[in-house]
């Protein structure tokens, strides 16, 4: 079943552990670049892992994306749950509805019967209007209880191909291409040395709040997110993975 076939990697789990220096590693069979049930096991896994940690009252962020929607897609009822705060990590980046933090942050706290918290913010947004949102007392009270979250469960993806998706200008494009930029999490684009290179301005996480969780989750699996996975963890914010089979072998094959 689900759960054996999830064990059968320990080995792999392990190595990747100490590859990418994570408190805990999760792997499921197969490509998710090949296959959609590989991204909703993903999913499964990543709701299991979180009722393993979730406790009583805690706030979870979470990000958007393809992954994130099939987390989403997967969540169920669990004890304590409805006791939880759900709120988008980071405002908008560009995707379409579907795949939007706000859209995925519901979803996951209705199934649960859990609360949540919303951050209406356009974008891409201008600096004078990043600076007046940020002082509008609805927005700041979301802002403190996003940037205070126990959890965080994110998406990471490949920087080029994220970029596009978001239909960001020529001009930051390629800003990311000159910048070799690696892979794309909440908004922010790194290199293979996790360094930023850019980063979308909107409100909700900064990278620098990461510390503060009790856990940062990233969910990415495909054969295609190998690099991106290696260069998004070098920045080393992240403790916990839960990927697929390819791209765990990848990763540790090295490139
Ligand atoms: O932030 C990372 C991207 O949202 C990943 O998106 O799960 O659709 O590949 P994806």
């Amino acid at each position: 079943d689900f759960m054996k076939e999830i064990s059968g990697f320990s080995l792999i789990e392990q190595h990747l552990k100490d590859k990418l220096q994570l408190d805990h590693a999760i792997v499921v069979p197969g490509n998710s670049d090949d296959h959609d049930w590989v991204k909703q096991d993903l999913g499964k896994a990543c709701v299991q892992y979180l009722k393993s940690i979730l406790k009583q009252k805690q706030t979870v962020a979470v990000t958007g994306g393809t992954t994130m929607a099939a987390v989403a897609e997967m969540i169920k009822p669990f004890p304590g749950a409805n006791k939880c705060m759900f709120v988008p990590a980071r405002g908008g980046l560009g995707e379409r509805v579907e795949n939007q933090a706000n859209t995925i942050c519901v979803e996951m706290a209705k199934k649960v019967h859990g609360e949540y918290r919303l951050l209406y913010v356009p974008d891409p947004i201008s600096e004078e209007a990043y600076q007046s949102i940020i002082g509008e007392p609805s927005i700041k009270e979301v802002l403190e209880i996003i940037r205070d979250a126990n959890i965080v469960i994110h998406g990471v993806g490949d920087a080029v191909t994220m970029a596009k998706r978001r239909k960001a200008s020529h001009h930051i494009l390629q800003k990311i291409i000159d910048g070799h930029a690696v892979s794309e999490a909440f908004g922010y684009y790194f290199n293979e040395e996790g360094k930023v290179i850019h980063k979308v301005r909107t409100v909700g996480i900064q990278l620098e709040d990461l510390y503060k969780a009790n856990c940062v989750i990233a969910v990415a699996g495909g054969k295609s997110k190998a690099k991106a996975i290696n260069s998004y963890f070098k920045q080393g914010k992240g403790n916990v993975l839960i990927t697929d089979e390819s791209a765990a072998k990848e990763l540790i094959r090295g490139f």
